[in-house]
């Protein structure tokens, strides 16, 4: 017997070429829409290899400000800033966070001094800076964090980034009601103009492990669980969290990680109007890179593939630790 075929349309016939599929190529991706992270740490001269994240480094802040302005020159037009703390600086309550002369805020110094061409963003938190590594101050049992004594931290922390020069504050701890007392403190500290990106939907994620050493930020007990989201919820939490940060003065959102919730940022595109932005974590980046050095994958090929997937979600923007390398991938 044999088989009738409906072919009045053939999909293909839009293939068949590189000039036909080069024109129908709607999905894009630029340098402008990657934010380039970057962490940064005291001394001078300093790069030091982070072990879990081949390609990555700790920069001190004039290596850092090189490394930026290299790839400002190349059409990069923002980045993110973690601060790596000397463990002896650390305590409970994460006083490093509060300091204005920390690494974060000179980066942001020496960024404004040397006029950098680039939207500065600094990630909120305190797990970098406290001693037991989670993101805020602790409850009295040491059970979880405190959400509202963290908040009034977070803020403080926050004037003081928007002081040193940060133009978009990125709270990424988890707390409730973050948004809402930012906007209002750093209003009231005469800065309207800085924006905020809440990373409104984070995952209590395992692909956050190589991160936490290169940000030396691994929590010395228990995890995360409890203010960072469960894997395993259902899509609407993700959307009640993005409305009620836009509602609260989101001037953006953030969805993280990215390649495993393609789904959470379509859901969430959908539901808000403001930029949204993705998060391609660092257990993305290390098993891409990981993979390609066992010659397992074509890397270069995985890099663009997987940055593609994260904007035809709907992501306007994407921090990815994979910027250098889109340096040569990317047309400028
Ligand atoms: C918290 C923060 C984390 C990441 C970014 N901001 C770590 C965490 O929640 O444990 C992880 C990013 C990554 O894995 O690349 N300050």
């Amino acid at each position: 017997m044999k088989t009738e075929l409906n072919l009045a349309v053939r999909p293909r016939r839009l293939r068949l070429n590189p000039a036909m599929r080069n024109m129908l190529q709607s999905v894009t991706l630029e340098k402008r829409q990657i934010i380039v992270p970057v962490f940064v740490c005291e001394g001078e001269g300093v790069r030091r290899p982070v072990g879990s994240m081949p390609g990555v480094e700790q920069m001190s802040v004039d290596v850092a400000l090189e490394f930026l302005g290299e790839l400002a020159d190349q059409g990069f037009a923002s980045y993110i800033a973690f601060g790596v703390i000397d463990r002896e600086k650390k305590d409970e309550t994460g006083s490093p966070a509060l300091d204005e002369d920390n690494v974060v805020c000179r980066l942001f110094r020496s960024g404004r001094k040397a006029r950098l061409p680039m939207v500065a963003i600094s990630d909120l938190c305190f797990c970098e800076y406290t001693s037991h590594g989670h993101c805020g101050v602790l409850t009295d049992d040491k059970s979880t964090v405190a959400n509202d004594q963290t908040v009034e931290r977070l803020i403080r922390q926050a004037i003081s980034h928007a002081k040193a020069g940060a133009d978009v504050i990125a709270p990424s701890g988890m707390m409730d009601g973050t948004i809402g007392a930012l906007r209002a403190g750093l209003d009231e500290a005469g800065f309207q103009d800085v924006s905020l990106l809440s990373y409104a939907v984070k995952y209590a994620s395992a692909f956050y492990g190589p991160f936490r050493d290169a940000a030396d930020s691994a929590p010395s007990h228990g995890d995360r669980r409890s203010y960072q989201m469960d894997t395993a919820r259902d899509v609407r939490e993700a959307i009640l969290e993005a409305t009620l940060d836009v509602e609260q003065g989101a001037d953006m959102v953030m969805v993280k990680p990215a390649g495993a919730y393609l789904d959470v940022i379509a859901a969430v595109r959908r539901e808000v109007y403001v930029p949204l932005v993705a998060y391609q974590v660092s257990g993305e980046y290390s098993m891409i890179e990981a993979a390609a050095r066992n010659g397992w994958i074509d890397r270069e090929r995985v890099i663009l593939e997987s940055l593609q997937a994260i904007r035809r979600a709907g992501a306007d923007l994407i921090i990815s630790y994979f910027a250098p390398a889109l340096a040569k991938l990317l047309p400028r």
